[in-house]
């Protein structure tokens, strides 16, 4: 049995890790962080409000429920790092560095820290880019990404602490509305769609970036997890992705359901971000390593993304 402590549970990937948790490892104890519980929060967990910058807080938090794994989710994203980059250095970087040195002195077994797409920079091809290609970002949340990555590998090697990570593509989900990314433009997409909304899309309609459900996510940090240490060749960088798309894809996917539904486009700051980024990822290492293989194609996911938004935020009138 683990005790499991999340950081920034609450956000888009804990708030799903946390139900994930709770189906398939049941008599786990999990003990959800982050600096706001929000008022309708699930029962059955330990919660605590813990500010990951505060590493005395987080000691006492890893001792007093005895942490054996921590999933560190607590970061500021790319769009929030670029408005305040001080910010992101801190909460992205100090606190992550903190928290390695925490788990390692308190004895916690593992810790899996997602990273990004965005740990690439511009200047390198971008189609079916993988794990080895050099990371060289220019954002703030870039660099703090590929800094999480070198210091896990380096707590791991010096002191064989168990360190893992994904890079994760853009996530789509339905849980939660994410706002601080560059990615989250489809989310906000398929909102707008189900609530018979107009979309303005803050990217050019012919942008691809790599995604996945957040399904596939979450069975990709659980599989990664639990993968055996001996066959991971690549601790803290395994590209993992399921398919790449444009806004404009996306959009006439969505109109397959909602015909009537609009979306314009006035690019802003955030264009200049995703234009540093893959168009697509290459997950072989993954593949290879710990099986990772999404069971949710485009199609699959726009179509499940629709019914459970539909059910959540009610019908739209000009649905099919
Ligand atoms: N979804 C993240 C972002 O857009 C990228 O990993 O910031």
């Amino acid at each position: 049995m683990e005790n499991i402590l999340i950081t920034g549970a609450f956000g888009q990937v804990g708030t799903d890790l946390i139900t994930a948790l709770k189906d398939i490892k049941p008599h786990d104890t999990i003990i959800a962080s982050d600096i706001r519980i929000p008022q309708d929060s699930k029962p059955g967990i330990e919660q605590v409000i813990l500010d990951v910058r505060d590493q005395e807080s987080l000691r006492k938090t890893i001792s007093r429920y005895n942490v054996t794994r921590i999933y560190h989710l607590a970061s500021i994203l790319s769009a929030s790092a670029e408005k305040d980059p001080f910010l992101a250095y801190d909460v992205n970087i100090n606190a992550t560095f903190g928290l390695l040195k925490t788990a390692y002195k308190e004895h916690v077994a593992s810790v899996i820290i997602p990273s990004s797409i965005a740990v690439y920079g511009p200047g390198i091809s971008r189609d079916m880019v993988g794990s080895g290609v050099p990371t060289v970002p220019q954002t703030m949340y870039g660099i703090s990404k590929v800094t999480g990555e070198l210091l896990g590998n380096y707590f791991n090697r010096k002191f064989g602490l168990d360190v893992r990570g994904v890079r994760f593509p853009g996530l789509i989900s339905y849980g939660t509305v994410p706002t601080a990314g560059t990615t989250d433009y489809a989310v906000e997409m398929f909102i707008s769609a189900v609530e018979g909304k107009h979309y303005s899309c803050y990217l050019r309609p012919d942008t691809f970036l790599p995604m996945m459900y957040m399904p596939d996510a979450l069975n990709a940090l659980l599989k990664l997890s639990d993968a055996d240490s001996e066959k991971l060749t690549n601790r803290m960088s395994y590209n993992v992705s399921a398919y790449s798309f444009s806004p404009e894809q996306l959009a006439s996917a969505i109109r397959r359901y909602i015909p009537g539904f609009e979306v314009s486009y006035r690019p802003d700051e955030r264009q200049i971000i995703a234009d540093g980024w893959p168009r697509s990822l290459d997950s072989a290492d993954a593949i290879k390593d710990w099986g990772f293989s999404p069971e949710y194609g485009f199609n699959e996911m726009v179509s499940d993304m629709i019914t459970k938004l539909r059910s959540i935020r009610g019908r739209n009138k000009n649905a099919s």
